[in-house]
């Protein structure tokens, strides 16, 4: 994780401590030394993502979902008062999002905002919300900057809406931040999910030695950044790092800052993987952007952050976690 983050002088909670960036930054929260409660309903998080840490002293499951009322008094007989959170529970597909459009405003703004309310009005120094690129909506002006997303945006579906509402109600409040993570990806993404990141479907086709299903030409391209970078973001923004106890407040991009097509990211993960098995284009989804890049200039001006994986060694890690055939 770097010399620079400091333990956190109290307990945390993350909400979504089953999913996949969820289980990372509470493996990394643990292994700070911090006292963690979790929170998750195993909705599209899993257990196996908490292998490392479940049994750990300092850990503290609870299955619940976010959208019961009386969740956040079960947190808090836990632990009686929590410094830092981190709320990463969501509806996280686009798709599903579509057709659940209560379900998701629900669960992205009003059970984020009951939290945000509640655990800064006891007292919490940083609240990081888990923000998205999808506030931006079909953003053309590259690369996309935090005040790009106002009250005109058009988002284009109901999860970027949702995750808009709750991060425009922190940015006026004034206490904490949302990070608008753009694509995020490394060990232990769901695959099997039909909405699942684009990297981690890749692998498992080239896992299966079946040529990699691009949609569309392949000309779109996304800003990948690798799971431990954002950890890191998430932990710097909570005030851990060499601005000690200065959470951020506010808006802020998280991601690698560069492009890639989606034709070359299917090259460089068949040449990794040693993937016989070519590319196949089908057509393209409707409603999917098509380029999107990060300005990161802002988290860098207030945390000192910096990617520290490039995309090789982030998918070969990735490759190596997710095993070939075989293993
Ligand atoms: N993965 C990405 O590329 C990406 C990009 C931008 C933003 N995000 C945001 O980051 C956060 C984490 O994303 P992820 O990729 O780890 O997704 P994930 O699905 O792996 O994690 C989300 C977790 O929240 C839990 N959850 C969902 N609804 C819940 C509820 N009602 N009560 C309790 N728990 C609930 C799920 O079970 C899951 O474990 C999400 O808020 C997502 O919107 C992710």
């Amino acid at each position: 994780m770097g010399a620079s983050i400091s333990p956190p002088a109290g307990a945390c909670l993350v909400t979504g401590c089953a999913g996949f960036v969820g289980g990372h930054l509470t493996e990394a929260l643990l292994a700070l030394g911090a006292e963690v409660v979790g929170v998750d309903n195993l909705s599209s998080g899993r257990r196996e993502n908490m292998e490392g840490f479940l049994n750990h002293p300092k850990f503290h499951f609870l299955k619940r979902d976010i959208l019961e009322t009386d969740w956040l008094d079960e947190a808090r007989r836990t632990l009686p008062y929590f410094r830092c959170v981190f709320h990463l529970a969501a509806v996280v597909s686009v798709a599903y999002s579509m057709n659940h459009e209560t379900e998701t405003l629900e669960t992205n703004y009003k059970a984020s905002i009951e939290l945000y309310n509640q655990t800064v009005n006891d007292g919490a120094r940083s609240f990081v919300f888990a923000g998205s690129a999808a506030e931006y909506g079909d953003e053309a002006c590259l690369p996309i900057k935090e005040e790009y997303a106002d009250n005109r945006t058009i988002q284009l579906s109901p999860y970027g809406r949702s995750k808009y509402l709750a991060s425009r109600h922190i940015i006026e409040a004034g206490v904490g931040c949302s990070l608008r993570c753009f694509n995020i990806y490394g060990p232990r993404q769901d695959p099997s999910s039909p909405y699942s990141g684009v990297i981690s479907r890749f692998l498992l086709q080239a896992a299966r030695q079946e040529s990699l299903t691009i949609l569309g030409a392949g000309d779109q391209t996304r800003d990948f950044i690798y799971v431990s970078d954002v950890v890191r973001a998430y932990l710097l923004a909570a005030g851990l790092g060499p601005a000690a106890d200065k959470p951020l407040v506010g808006a802020f991009n998280v991601g690698s800052g560069g492009r890639l097509s989606i034709q070359e990211l299917a090259s460089a993960v068949n040449k990794i993987t040693g993937n016989p098995a070519g590319m196949t284009h089908l057509p393209p989804r409707p409603g999917d952007v098509l380029h999107s890049l990060a300005d990161v200039s802002k988290l860098e001006r207030a945390t000192g952050f910096k990617t520290q994986t490039t995309l090789e060694t982030g998918l070969k890690e990735t490759w190596r976690a997710q095993g070939s055939p075989g293993e």
